[in-house]
């Protein structure tokens, strides 16, 4: 079948259109009347395959995407995060520019703003672009010929991605280099765009109490923003809308610069601490993880960029499930997500079970093209 004339994606299902319609007017009261609006979409359905979102809609079914993303346990403030409705973006180029603007608007020196950036849709015409990197900041990992990893080795992939697609490696790579994006255009051309510097705030690592934390030279991004899942409201599916909170501190020190097959510091850190690592019944790796958690919120906290713990979004969390219950909803959410890496029996949301995870609720934040 000749290309031009093959559908990018099937037409937009009706009563997924439908559905989201009928939760939006639910919730939010729009100055058309349903039944007018429902009507419009559905010709603009019959006539072209798809139909465009109102800014309103738009809005709150990326709120509301939020709000069923049953891994995240910072939802208490689905209904404040910023839109950045940039539909009219398709360009590789133009959305990495995009991408950096997002990056400089939510991060505000470190008061960060939760933020989405939406791209074009796929429609039954075109494909919309899609960012290959899972945050728009990442560190690239190096595959040294010993096998072992210089940097993240969780990056291994994308970094030969993006050597692959153009991007040279800093003259003396290190451990943290920042990657570029690699985006797929509309055009379907991939290219790498390298990130300026000054839109990537990062926070060297010290602790409050060890100078010597300062020689293990680490540090992390101040902002997360995911990038590699679609959007999809209403039946209509957005490939690129990376969107960013703030990070829970837990996730850097007790994962990100923790885990065995990512920065693999506690042996390190329990060595400068001067722990007994012979035995596990030591508890060397557990003591070496609240003070490298620790040393994450102090150094935040230092640099004035916002940062969470995991005490305080447990305890939000279950705020977060009350005002749904009270606003007659369920919150559906994955235990083993949002129970926190440290100290779980600690924290308030360890102590329940919850609504099992919807698959098919929409708007939803949907896995990323090939992975977990
Ligand atoms: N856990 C991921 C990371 O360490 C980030 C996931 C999103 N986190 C957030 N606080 N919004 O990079």
């Amino acid at each position: 079948m000749d290309r031009a004339v093959r559908p990018a994606v099937e037409p937009v299902d009706l009563a997924a259109a439908e559905d989201f319609l009928r939760l939006f007017y639910a919730e939010v009261s729009p100055s058309v009347p349903y039944e007018v609006r429902l009507a419009a979409v559905r010709a603009e359905i019959d006539a072209t395959g798809t139909y465009e979102h109102s800014a309103d809609e738009l809005l709150f079914g990326a709120r509301v995407a939020w709000r069923n993303s049953a891994r995240c346990i910072g939802r208490l403030y689905w209904n404040s995060l910023h839109v950045r409705d940039r539909r009219s973006v398709s360009a590789g180029p133009d959305v990495a520019l995009e991408c950096v603007r997002h990056l400089a608007e939510s991060t505000r020196d470190g008061s960060i703003r939760s933020s989405i950036t939406i791209f074009a849709p796929d429609s039954p015409v075109r494909l919309g672009p899609r960012i290959h990197n899972e945050q728009l900041i990442r560190y690239a990992g190096y595959r040294q010929p010993d096998g072992t990893v210089l940097g993240d080795p969780r990056t291994v992939d994308l970094t030969a991605e993006a050597e692959a697609a153009g991007w040279r490696r800093p003259a003396t790579p290190g451990r943290f280099d920042v990657l570029p994006l690699v985006v797929t255009g509309a055009d379907r051309v991939t290219g790498v765009h390298e990130i300026p510097d000054d839109v990537v705030l990062e926070v060297p690592i010290s602790h409050p109490e060890h100078p010597w934390f300062d020689e293990l030279g680490l540090r992390w991004h101040a902002v997360p923003v995911i990038s590699d899942m679609a959007l999809e409201i209403g039946g209509v599916r957005y490939p690129a809308a990376p969107f960013n909170g703030y990070y829970m501190g837990s996730e850097i020190g007790a994962r990100n610069l923790a885990d065995t097959d990512r920065y693999d510091m506690l042996p390190a850190i329990a060595a400068g601490l001067g722990l007994d690592t012979r035995s596990v019944r030591t508890l060397w790796r557990d003591r070496a993880l609240v003070e490298l958690v620790r040393a994450v919120h102090h150094s935040f906290d230092s640099a004035g960029v916002s940062l969470t713990d995991h005490h305080t979004e447990s305890e939000r969390f279950l705020m977060h499930v009350r005002r749904e219950e009270r606003a007659g909803r369920r919150c559906p959410a994955d235990w083993s997500w949002i129970v926190p890496p440290i100290s779980g029996g600690t924290t308030s949301v360890f102590h329940r079970y919850y609504d099992a995870p919807d698959p098919d609720a929409r708007p939803a934040f949907l896995p990323p093209f090939g992975r977990r």
